[in-house]
């Protein structure tokens, strides 16, 4: 029998012996009384919105460049500003230079001959935390080069290495690519990795007397997301993709503001080529000092385009959010660091123009652009967020000539406003009413908070205000008080918490945890949903919540209550538990999510009010998510140690009788 859900009574067919009829009466006599609950079943209720449960991504944790985005050089177009070289060891003869063919990348490196033939000119690049290689892998690597003299071809030497190997040869697959001509051009080659090893470097010897230059120096594997040639890592887009996310908000969080203007993240330098997107500093790079990496920054590699096209691939509604004009509150208090309201235009402008690049014409100006990436068709896009983590008077004064300019031109679109950083308090009390003023279709509200705070949150939406914005709960997780890593115990809470998104999804339309990736060597804050390391990836506790949500999401709400109609939201009496109900109308089946956060097993009797006399539901299946260890998650070396258990529900009736273990989330799955 499953843990977490133990038939009681009358589905407990058959029971074989007295002594287990004998045990399982010790155990219910042993127990609280029962907690009863209804459905209401003749009423369906609002519709759950496709976009409900969805995901959010911040290049931070190195979630894009060393993350998703599958590059495997770190600083291709040598481009890092404090040091063009940083990321490479070079030996021999060479210098960069800064007239190379990308405006926005100047900077290339001038490989010479080492002036003896004895000696080498090489340059090496060991990636993110190292270059991950996969035994019988094909990789694509790339360069720009020329050879500026013109004269006889040059010649370069291209070999992944592995420097702790202790055979002769530190390499282990080479290449060899012929330079001839004197204007620049792309050369490529694809390697096939002789070994397995996360933390490869890739090795480019001059091997030739004749000078080449070379610039956008690029390895990726063959194998991507959906084929995509140099786009993104399969396992995780791959971990998204399983989630079923019916929304995709990017590309964050505070990297849309900036640590100061000039580093916001600016859509309009992610689109087209990539060897002329310039390069961006990651404020996640100086975020920290604890966690500190000088070499974070943004090649825009993954940028708008492919994040659209993410969105499509993944089933999931895009949601751009672009600078409003005020950078990084938290780490600005002057007003000088923002753009005055009334020099908003060109910011107003880029998402007039984001919204075109989406849906527009491909006569239009970044209509066409778009198509000349390769999607003629629109993206369809029908929701944009104006500012991030915004607070104070000075937010809702941009936000205002955003929102009249956007109704103007597109009134289909739905525009996300914020209510600041925290999930209560000053700041959110006078951003809420400003937001319903400004008529914001969605108010976007971030919480990270600890189990006390998720704990008390399960009526959070039971009364809000119906007449205003919808609510889009834009980045939460539970961080616990003192363990601030992933646990299962934290996801419990998460999954709690979401019983009040679910039962109030006519005013909720919108959830998404955050952050949503982070390699185990270059984090800056958690916990988050997917790690990885070069080679490998995990999914969280957090993501099988998740997962349990979007899997069971249903298609209407349906009430759920105790007996004295009060919703089950852990409230003092509820024993810990939390609860809530929907109907699928596709599957005609209803979907009871019980989170039981105490730590007694709470027998549970839920009845389904307003059937029919001759209706009966059936049982289709349990779906139990439970961890002993409270603290533990998965991890990279067992990534399914903590995974829900799906088991029959032996039940045909209108009451339904289970035991919810502690600690557990149980989902019931019954057929109408
Ligand atoms: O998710 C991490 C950060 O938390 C986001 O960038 C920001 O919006 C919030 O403060």
């Amino acid at each position: 029998m499953f843990r977490g859900a133990v038939p009681l009574i009358d589905e407990m067919k058959p029971i074989k012996t007295i002594l287990s009829l004998f045990a399982v009466a010790l155990t219910v006599s042993a127990m609280a009384q029962s907690n009863e609950m209804k459905v209401r079943m003749n009423k369906v209720g609002a519709e759950i919105q496709p976009t409900m449960y969805g995901i959010f991504i911040e290049d931070i944790n190195f979630a894009a460049d060393g993350g998703l985005y599958a590059e495997l050089v770190k600083n291709r177009s040598f481009e890092f500003p404090n040091n063009p070289l940083q990321g490479w060891n070079v030996g021999g003869r060479l210098e960069v230079l800064a007239d190379g063919p990308f405006e926005r990348n100047p900077h290339y490196v001038r490989l010479y001959y080492p002036g003896h033939p004895h000696k080498h000119t090489g340059i090496e690049n060991n990636g993110f935390f190292g270059i991950g290689l996969k035994q019988g892998e094909q990789y694509r690597f790339s360069v720009w080069a020329r050879i500026p003299d013109g004269d006889a071809a040059g010649r370069l030497s291209v070999e992944l290495i592995n420097t702790a190997s202790m055979d002769e040869g530190q390499a282990h697959s080479t290449a060899q690519i012929t330079v001839g001509s004197k204007e620049w051009k792309q050369y490529e080659v694809v390697m096939t990795s002789a070994v397995t090893d996360s933390e490869a470097t890739l090795r480019i010897f001059l091997d030739s007397p004749v000078t080449v230059d070379i610039e956008h120096v690029s390895l990726f594997p063959v194998d991507t997301w959906n084929g995509h040639k140099n786009g993104l890592r399969k396992d995780l887009a791959q971990a998204l993709y399983d989630l079923k996310p019916g929304l995709f908000r990017f590309p964050g969080g505070c990297i849309v503001e900036g640590t100061d203007l000039e580093t916001r993240y600016n859509w309009k330098n992610t689109v087209g080529p990539v060897e002329n997107r310039p390069l961006n500093e990651n404020r996640w790079q100086h975020t920290f000092r604890h966690r500190y990496y000088p070499d974070y920054f943004q090649s825009y590699g993954l940028g708008f385009y492919e994040y659209f096209l993410l969105s499509e691939e993944i089933g999931a509604e895009p949601l751009p959010i672009i600078s409003c004009g005020l950078a990084c509150q938290f780490q600005n208090d002057t007003p000088d660091a923002h753009v005055p309201v009334c020099e908003l235009d060109s910011y107003i402008q880029d998402a007039l123009d984001l919204i075109e690049f989406a849906n527009g014409d491909v006569n239009s100006e970044w209509g066409k652009l778009r198509a000349e990436m390769g999607h003629p068709a629109p993206f369809n896009l029908k929701f944009i967020g104006i500012g991030n983590e915004q607070w104070g008077p000075e937010y809702p004064e941009r936000l205002e000539p955003f929102i009249k300019a956007i109704r103007a031109k597109y009134p289909e679109i739905k525009i996300v406003g914020s209510s600041g950083p925290n999930s209560e308090g000053d700041q959110f009390d006078y951003l809420w009413p400003e937001m319903k003023k400004l008529g914001a279709d969605l108010v976007d509200e971030h919480f990270y908070r600890p189990e006390s705070w998720f704990l008390a949150q399960g009526a959070r939406y039971d009364n809000y205000d119906r007449k205003g914005p919808k609510v889009f709960a834009g980045e939460y997780a539970c961080h616990g008080a003192g363990k601030k890593w992933n646990h299962f115990e934290a996801s419990l809470l998460e999954a709690a918490f979401m019983t009040t998104i679910e039962r109030n999804a006519d005013i909720v339309h919108m959830a998404t945890y955050a952050p949503l990736f982070a390699h185990v060597e270059g984090w800056q804050w958690r916990p988050d949903l997917i790690w990885f390391d070069n080679l490998r990836s995990m999914k969280s506790c957090s993501w099988y919540v998740q997962k349990l949500y979007t899997q069971y999401k249903g298609t209407n709400v349906l009430t759920l209550t105790d007996m004295s109609g009060a919703n089950v939201t852990g409230a003092e009496g509820q024993n810990g538990l939390f609860a809530s109900s929907v109907y699928d109308s596709v599957t005609n089946q209803v979907y009871v999510k019980i989170i039981n956060t105490s730590d007694e097993i709470q027998p549970v009797k839920v009845s389904f009010d307003g059937l029919k006399k001759n209706e009966a539901l059936k049982g289709v299946a349990a779906v139990s998510y439970h961890s002993d260890d409270l603290d533990a998650d998965n991890t990279l070396d067992e990534p399914e140690k903590i995974v829900p258990k799906t088991s029959d529900l032996n039940f045909e009736g209108k009451v339904l009788e289970v035991n919810v273990a502690p600690k557990t989330f149980m989902v019931y799955v019954l057929q109408k």
